[in-house]
């Protein structure tokens, strides 16, 4: 009998291409977790037919429609976990939920909750970071999945991808190089996750089981 499979929720706001990764690499029997649910806080963002298009269960939940401040976010955060639990989720993927979660969420799925952020964190935390990157003129970016904490972009770091910075980039040009690397981690992340290769440590840092890596990125690269 094969054996079952984590069950993920995933988050989203927008266009879902790191929902399509994630959708692209469950597809295959042989990945350790499957794509539950998927809900969007926007109606009609673009991953909702990304998963409905790989059969995958949808729900909306318009954050706009549980009201303002504190009352209107703690109905939002009960709906979300409702049908979180109605799914059988085991671990939630933020892909793109352009939405803060309370510090009440966060440790309900303390452990289980996890984000992807096109920067090496600690570096470059918030929105806009692709620019402000270029600005400081950095030599190598890109992008971080992690734990998520309260304190935003700040949880323990499951695993980071590197790209260089070219002369000639603008913010999109580097977020594209970016974005593509996003595609290739997040569904290795999730997979070392369902695994149980990526472990909390005592000290708060993650651990990570499994194969590793050889080699470097240098910008400049070495001369000959
Ligand atoms: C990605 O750059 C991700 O790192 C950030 O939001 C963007 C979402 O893009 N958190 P997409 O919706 O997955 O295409």
């Amino acid at each position: 009998m094969a054996m079952a499979r984590l069950k993920v929720g995933v988050l989203i706001s927008g266009r879902g291409s790191n929902l399509q990764a994630l959708l692209d690499a469950a597809a295959s029997p042989a990945f350790p977790a499957e794509i539950a649910l998927v809900i969007s806080n926007v109606p009609g963002a673009g991953g909702l037919d990304r998963a409905r298009a790989a059969g995958v269960p949808v729900a909306t939940l318009d954050h706009r429609s549980f009201g303002k401040g504190v009352d209107g976010k703690a109905g939002f955060e009960a709906a979300l976990q409702s049908a979180l639990e109605g799914a059988g989720a085991r671990i939630v993927c933020l892909a793109g939920f352009m939405r803060l979660l309370s510090p009440a969420f966060v440790a309900r799925w303390q452990g289980r909750l996890i984000n992807i952020h096109p920067s090496l964190l600690p570096a470059f935390k918030g929105l806009d970071v692709h620019a402000a990157m270029i600005r400081a003129g950095v030599k190598i970016a890109g992008c971080t999945v992690h734990f998520v904490s309260a304190e935003m972009d700040a949880g323990p770091i499951i695993g980071q991808a590197a790209v260089p910075v070219l002369p000639e980039d603008t913010p999109e040009t580097l977020a594209a190089r970016i974005l593509a690397e996003e595609h290739r981690l997040y569904p290795e992340c999730v997979r070392r996750l369902a695994l149980g290769q990526a472990s909390i440590g005592a000290g708060g840092a993650v651990t990570l089981a499994g194969s590793a890596p050889s080699g470097a990125l240098l910008n400049p690269p070495p001369s000959r």
